[in-house]
């Protein structure tokens, strides 16, 4: 079962690589991908916000799950972006934080689909907003790297993230660095080579 990690877990910190194949299993992870971004009430979610270390992300803008369209990208890349845009974003592994990110307005991305068809979308809006903070993820960014002139309330919130993670890893809920390491490799192991 794929569980939700927060900040500061290190797999929110490494670069996804990219996949090399699709199999049923992988159909339903990212089912179970789905599932974790509805019940948290969030529009889009990285691999690597739930310990996987592979280049997919997937998205609702609507964040319903019986409405809008259920978007995966695959091995998605930025190939152009124009115009910037301030909003406020949030993100499912630092629960409850939010700040103004300034983003590209328009983004034109290349992906694929889970059925191997190449994805060529140009975006604005929200939805080009989703895209840049996933492939962010994918990137090992976060938005609160993109936050600027929120510093002292933002260094405080990000205190509680750390000092939350280092209880959890003490109690055992969360693996050590080695362990991770060998967790992501079986992953990498079975999908990009
Ligand atoms: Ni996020």
């Amino acid at each position: 079962m794929l569980q939700l990690i927060h900040y500061p877990h290190p797999t929110l910190r490494i670069t996804s690589k990219p996949l090399a194949r699709v199999d049923d299993s992988l159909r339903d992870l990212i089912e179970q991908m789905f599932e974790i971004m509805y019940e948290h009430r969030g529009v889009g979610l990285a691999a690597n916000q739930v310990n996987l270390p592979l280049r997919l992300f997937i998205a609702n803008p609507t964040g319903e799950k019986d409405s809008g369209e259920e978007l995966v990208f695959l091995n998605p890349v930025i190939q152009k972006a124009s115009g910037t845009i301030e909003a406020d974003e949030g993100c499912l592994s630092l629960p409850g934080l939010h700040g103004t990110v300034k983003r590209n307005k328009t983004v034109q991305v290349n992906a694929y689909s889970m059925d191997g068809k190449e994805i060529n979308l140009k975006v604005d809006g929200f939805l080009a907003r989703i895209i840049q903070h996933e492939i962010d993820h994918l990137d090992g960014v976060l938005f609160i790297d993109r936050m600027f002139d929120q510093g002292a309330i933002l260094a405080d919130e990000i205190a509680r993230f750390e000092a939350r993670f280092d209880k959890q890893r003490e109690e055992g809920q969360i693996p050590d660095d080695s362990k991770l390491d060998q967790q992501r490799q079986t992953w990498l192991d079975k999908y990009c080579r």
